[in-house]
């Protein structure tokens, strides 16, 4: 048994979740499940950024206070991610009073450590990133590389914290084995070779953050205050015992927009204030828009809610857990999502269930058989776990349900081949058959248990299983042979109704 604790981003509470948030959410919910179900002790962190220019503004425009607005919008992630049924241990907000404590105790630590001193800063913001850029780094018309919107000429006296002094250190983290998956450990590898400048880690000009315990005059850059919500969380500066639990064992999922902060900055500052860099960043592409349906809209229209009508909230996991290889870039579309949903959810483990059931039910008067000990689908189901396994370990959701899908494909032809259905009623043979597939089922549901979270269940239900298929723990629940047959099967109504398309 081991110990995993796993973060996403904290979200801006500006606007409304979206669902690029969702991804990583979800697929961060995905982890956390698969360790539950390895019986290792599991800690899943979310949460929002509540501080910052940007917020500032937001409330402004919507005639609120920064405080309403981050209540309002906070909440409305959370109930994006009980719709999706995100199952997190905590969701942290940056406003609440033990992370300000939290964060001055982990800076006034930097400073006494000799990392930060106070200097003068000019530069190009950008508001939308809350970051300085390089004139170099800006588009025609000093345009920020990301929004493509125009920078702000920002002046003010702040604190700086040296980064500079940090090189080697950073460099033996990230090299160590820091950041996942490789081209994004090349990438933060690059900035620090590039050489690093020291970094502006407080404002006077805006009030709206976590006040510097040592000059009340300022407040942190929202970045400062928001990545060390991550030690907040398992206790940092409020409960030392629980945060050398859980610290440095920590894997932050993140979008490759905040590399430079998670994969720099972040653990620069813990090293200064004498801390263990985080264990592992895992870093995935962009979600861009493809595809015709919803080619008007743009990405960050989407929401959640949107999709989850049409698909159900398996459907949703499904395909971004599924369809989305963690680490590059990829192209959303909604008639991927309908190809998806229909070919794997629908035709391949809809169909078992739905068929299997009926041939039990006409062959076997409704009684589940056993498996055999020796079946052809054993090895199968072998092979797949061990794929999945170490997939998961990798943080490769969609290679970890490819290799569970595949169990489920071998299945349905291994029942074309055998026929069942034409096989005289009661005999061995038919049991064997009906057995097996029924074998398959139960570990099938277990398996894909972090990503169909409700259909998992009543798959487990409908051969006939109690409890549920989360609160089984692998490796043991994958052996061959645990179903125990006997039970009475019913023929219920289909796990996934086939999505059907006007073209
Ligand atoms: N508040 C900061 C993070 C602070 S963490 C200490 C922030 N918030 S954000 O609301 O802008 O969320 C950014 C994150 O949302 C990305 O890193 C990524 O996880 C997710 N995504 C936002 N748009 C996305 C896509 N189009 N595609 C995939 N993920 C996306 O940055």
């Amino acid at each position: 048994m081991g110990r995993f604790y796993v973060t996403t981003p904290i979200y801006y509470v500006n606007d409304a979740p979206h669902i690029g948030h969702a991804y990583t959410t979800v697929t961060a919910d995905a982890m956390a499940r698969w360790h539950r179900l390895l019986g290792d002790d599991t800690f899943f962190l979310t949460g929002t950024d509540e501080h910052g220019l940007k917020v500032q503004r937001a409330a402004e425009a919507n005639g609120r206070t920064p405080l309403e607005q981050a209540d309002t919008t906070s909440l409305r992630f959370r109930d994006a991610w009980d719709s999706l049924d995100v199952a997190y241990d905590q969701f942290i907000r940056t406003t609440e009073p033990r992370h300000h404590r939290s964060t001055q105790e982990l800076l006034s630590r930097v400073r006494d450590n000799g990392y930060i001193y106070k200097g003068t800063y000019a530069g190009f913001y950008c508001v939308a990133c809350e970051a300085y850029y390089n004139e170099d780094d800006l588009l025609p018309g000093n345009a920020c590389p990301i929004h493509e919107r125009a920078v702000e000429w920002l002046e003010e006296d702040n604190y700086f914290f040296k980064l500079s002094a940090l090189e080697n250190e950073l460099t033996d983290w990230i090299t160590s084995g820091g950041v996942f998956p490789d081209g994004k450990r090349n990438e933060a590898l690059g900035i620090v070779k590039q050489g690093l400048e020291d970094v502006s880690i407080t404002r006077t000009s805006i009030s709206w953050g976590v006040q510097v315990p040592w000059d009340p005059a300022h407040v942190f850059y929202v970045w400062y205050d928001a990545l060390i919500n991550y030690a907040t969380a398992v206790g940092f500066g409020s409960d030392e015992e629980s945060f050398n639990l859980w610290w440095p064992s920590v894997h932050h999922i993140i979008g490759k927009d905040i590399l430079r902060f998670h994969c720099v900055y972040w653990p620069a500052m813990l090293i200064a204030a004498g801390l263990q860099p985080p264990k592992q960043v895992q870093v995935h592409g962009f979600l861009l828009l493809g595809g015709k349906k919803l080619s008007k809209t743009g990405l960050t229209q989407i929401g959640p809610a949107d999709l989850v009508a049409d698909f159900g909230v398996d459907g949703f996991r499904y395909h971004f857990l599924r369809d989305v290889s963690f680490g590059p870039d990829s192209d959303f579309s909604y008639e991927a999502m309908v190809i998806r949903y229909n070919t794997d959810l629908a035709n391949n483990l809809g169909n078992l269930l739905s068929r299997v059931v009926t041939v039990v039910d006409r062959k076997c008067g409704g009684i589940a058989p056993r498996p055999s000990a020796d079946s052809p689908l054993a090895a199968v189901a072998a092979q797949s776990y061990a794929e999945a396994a170490e997939a998961w370990d990798r943080f490769q959701p969609s290679v970890a349900l490819e290799a569970t899908w595949r169990l489920v494909r071998e299945t349905n032809a291994y029942l074309e081949r055998n026929e069942p259905w034409k096989m005289e009623a009661g005999s061995p043979e038919v049991a064997t058959v009906l057995g097996d597939a029924l074998e398959v089922l139960r570990i099938t549901a277990v398996m894909a248990s972090p990503a169909l979270t409700r259909a998992s269940v009543s798959l487990w239900h409908a051969i006939g299983l109690d409890g549920s298929p989360a609160d089984q723990r692998l490796p043991g629940a994958a052996v061959w042979g645990g179903y125990p047959g006997g039970a009475q099967l019913e023929r219920g109504p289909a796990l996934f109704p086939r999505i059907e398309t006007a073209e």
